[in-house]
């Protein structure tokens, strides 16, 4: 018996022993990622950021009206290249098209669409953008739900648009771009998904599993066609002060311009990223939580944030 248990004790603490090195190498190399990502590279080290005119002299933005597709359509202009820019707002996007002309002296297309209105807006797009030599898509146009709710108060309508805007848009775009860089034999694809992909997200439970498709999707293609010189990125962001969250900045929550920057800086750089640093040590943190512990946690999290948001609603 006592041979027994010696054995079992000696595995146990050799199992151990392997958890606590695997939990070390995964911080280590998180955070050496993280320092050559966030620190290293900005400052021209170890390569330095890479020249984003080599994917085309042309980008394309969904959502770039505001927040971080908005941030995303700067910052690619301040790095050389022309961005056409989709959302809804005409008046919004001539705004940031005019700032991308008179602040970088780069050319802007505006293309104003609504992804919610199905197939038919693609064929669209397809004669625009078909003329342009566009070497890089971002896929950041998102909707999230109303307020944190359980999934019989989410409204059918929203529900739908909520996987047009976060899984069809990407795909459609995707598909309608990708050729013409395969063609040209160069290309980069980005995909903004967001940290609620990592865990269920209880009261969020649509929004977050849309991620989970984006994730997959942009991880399977990274691998169809990395081959074929295509680039393609996953960004995972944490809480960003936007429209969309209405959470004051922070030292962990950036504005969608600060955001963007840094997230731009990874491009080429990491295949998938929280595309800040600050983000990068809350995500990498909470990873190392049981999954039980944080879905919990984001329920009550969740709860409150809807409590809050229905007292606000009923004072209105
Ligand atoms: N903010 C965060 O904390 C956070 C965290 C993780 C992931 N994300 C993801 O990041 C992306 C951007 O989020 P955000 O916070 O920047 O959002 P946002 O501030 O709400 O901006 C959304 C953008 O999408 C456009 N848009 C909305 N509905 C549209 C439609 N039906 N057709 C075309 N364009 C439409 C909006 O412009 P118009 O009103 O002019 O159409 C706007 O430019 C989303 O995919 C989101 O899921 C955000």
């Amino acid at each position: 018996m006592d041979g027994f248990l010696d054995i079992f004790w000696s595995v146990c603490a050799a199992v151990g022993t392997l958890y606590i090195l695997w939990v070390a190498i995964q911080l280590l190399s998180g955070l050496w990622g993280g320092i050559f990502a966030y620190i290293l590279v900005p400052l021209g080290l170890g390569g330095g950021l890479v020249d984003l005119r080599v994917y085309g002299p042309w980008a394309a933005v969904t959502g770039a009206s505001e927040g971080i597709g908005r941030g995303y359509a700067l910052e690619l202009a301040r790095r050389g290249l022309n961005v056409v820019l989709m959302s809804r707002s005409r008046e919004k996007l001539e705004k940031v098209a005019r700032e991308i002309r008179e602040t970088h002296g780069r050319d802007a297309l505006i293309v104003p669409v609504d992804f919610t209105r199905g197939p038919a807006v693609y064929e669209t797009l397809r004669e625009t953008l078909h003329q342009l030599d566009i070497g890089l898509l971002v896929n950041n146009v998102g909707l999230s739900h109303k307020y944190a709710q359980y999934f019989l108060e989410l409204d059918m309508q929203r529900a739908r648009d909520i996987i047009e805007l976060n899984c069809q848009a990407m795909v459609h775009m995707t598909h309608l771009l990708l050729p013409r860089m395969v063609d040209r034999g160069r290309g980069a694809i980005i995909n903004i998904s967001s940290y609620s992909s990592a865990h269920p997200q209880p009261l969020l439970g649509l929004y977050s599993s849309t991620k989970k498709l984006v994730n997959f999707f942009s991880e399977a293609l990274s691998e169809e066609y990395s081959r074929r010189g295509i680039l393609v990125q996953t960004v995972i962001p944490h809480f960003v002060s936007t429209e969309m969250t209405k959470i004051r900045r922070n030292i962990f929550v950036p504005t969608g311009a600060d955001y963007s920057k840094s997230a731009v800086g990874t491009i080429g750089i990491q295949g998938t990223t929280y595309g800040c640093l600050p983000h990068a040590i809350v995500c990498s943190l909470t990873n190392l939580t049981p999954k039980f512990i944080i879905t919990r946690l984001a329920f009550a999290v969740l709860s409150y944030a809807r409590s809050r948001y229905l007292r606000l609603a009923s004072k209105k």
